[in-house]
């Protein structure tokens, strides 16, 4: 179907307000549905990724460079929802539009497997047929174990030598993501610790990884990596109203409707910096009237209502009933506070010292929960406050 641009939206609605025709009318007729552009989902790379603009930049920098860059072990972190494995995704992308190979991983037991398998698979083009083989190493071996092939004992690191080897005639370099990053896994140790050989060997290699704070701050207490604490670091906040606000305009357009400027205010305002809370407003206000042109205030209004239900009874009620009592008494002694809480208020509502409530403090941040602000702390996950301050009724 045609596509029309906004520049042509502003005409036909211009040229209604000079007849006196009503908004609705015309532009229906014009108009062939499009199916919802919003992505509430997990780990969809969305329409527009709202907010991230420093660390893509970045990102793409160190996948284009010439030398080695900083940038290429980086660990993200961020509470859930805050779109960690969409910026895996959309690393992933970019690296293979720049002919790198890409491979994706979870912190599971077998990944070191899933990483040389999908190693060969997607680089197969590129390898001799020897070691484009895909079942040349017994999936399920326990990783740094020599086991038998054929001709010659072998394990992870050769193996991955042997195709970096190759990857390196043709210049081709290897990403490797890691999702959900588990500290305690061995063989998530051994694969930074592998690594970082292969970055002293001067191998084309990158490494991303991505997991809530607290498992990546435990990854990197670990003294076999302890390399990681020097990896570029990048923390999911709370994403500005002004780009949320522009990535929602920009997706809707795109998809060939538009906003009224009040709906979209309420909208960002809605979805509180929070990328999971912004796809989800976005999704139920494009279902009010999928085919309507324009999302009205009313549309927002209704969108909102559902988003907020969905996200209270999905998002926050599990994290909230996954705390233990101690942390949930920390979060129910933050409510009498508008904005900010101190650590010596929560410390004397909880009936607890100052260092006990510190410890309570470090776990909520490191679920992403509540966040550090100048003077104390303040609730990050949307709706958590309200969700609270409900049961107490
Ligand atoms: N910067 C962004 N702008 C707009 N939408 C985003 C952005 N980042 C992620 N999203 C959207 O938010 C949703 C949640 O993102 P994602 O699954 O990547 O979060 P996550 O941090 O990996 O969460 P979890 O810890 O639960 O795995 C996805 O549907 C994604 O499309
Ligand atoms: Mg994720």
């Amino acid at each position: 179907m045609q596509s029309t641009g906004s520049t042509d939206i502003k005409e036909i609605k211009e040229y209604k307000e000079n007849q006196g025709i009503p908004i609705h009318g015309v532009i229906m007729s014009s108009y062939a549905p499009q199916e919802n552009p919003f992505t509430p989902t997990f780990g969809e790379v969305p329409a527009h990724m709202a907010g991230r603009a420093v660390l893509v930049n970045d990102l793409r920098r160190a996948l284009s460079s010439a030398k080695r860059h900083p940038n290429l072990t980086t660990a993200i972190t961020g509470a859930r929802g805050s779109g960690k494995t969409a910026l895996l995704s959309f690393a992933a992308e970019e690296a293979e539009r720049r002919g790198w190979i890409a491979v994706r991983t979870v912190a599971l037991p077998g990944m070191l497997d899933d990483v040389l398998i999908s190693t060969r698979r997607k680089a197969a083009h590129l390898l001799s047929p020897k070691a484009a083989r895909v079942t040349g190493v017994e999936v399920g071996q326990m990783p740094g174990v020599e086991w038998e092939r054929e001709d010659e004992p072998t394990n992870w690191r050769n193996e991955m030598t042997g195709l970096l080897e190759q990857l390196d005639e043709t210049e081709t370099g290897l990403l490797i993501t890691v999702d959900e990053v588990q500290p305690k896994l061995p063989e998530m140790v051994q694969l930074a610790a592998i690594y970082q050989i292969f970055v002293t060997e001067g191998r084309k290699v990158a490494l991303l990884m991505a997991g809530l704070p607290h498992n990546m701050l435990a990854l990197e207490t670990d003294k076999t990596v302890s390399f990681l604490r020097r990896a570029q670091k990048w923390q999911l906040g709370r994403i500005e109203d002004y780009e949320v606000e522009d990535a929602m305009r920009r997706t809707i357009e795109e998809s060939d409707r538009f906003i009224a400027p009040s709906a979209l205010k309420k909208a960002a305002a809605a979805a509180n910096g929070f990328p999971f809370m912004m796809q989800l407003v976005g999704f139920r206000m494009w279902d009010q009237h999928p085919g309507q042109r324009e999302i009205t205030d009313a549309d927002a209004d209704a969108g909102i209502l559902l988003a907020n239900k969905e996200m209270r009874e999905g998002i926050v009620r599990a994290t909230y009933e996954a705390l233990s009592p101690v942390d949930k008494a920390f979060l129910n002694a933050m409510l009498p506070d508008d904005r900010l809480s101190t650590m010596s208020d929560i410390a004397q509502r909880m009936g607890k010292t100052h260092s006990y409530a510190t410890q309570y403090k470090n776990r909520l941040l490191g679920h992403g929960i509540i966040e550090e602000a100048p003077g104390g702390v303040r609730f990050q996950l949307p709706l958590m406050r309200e969700y609270i301050a409900d049961q107490q009724l």
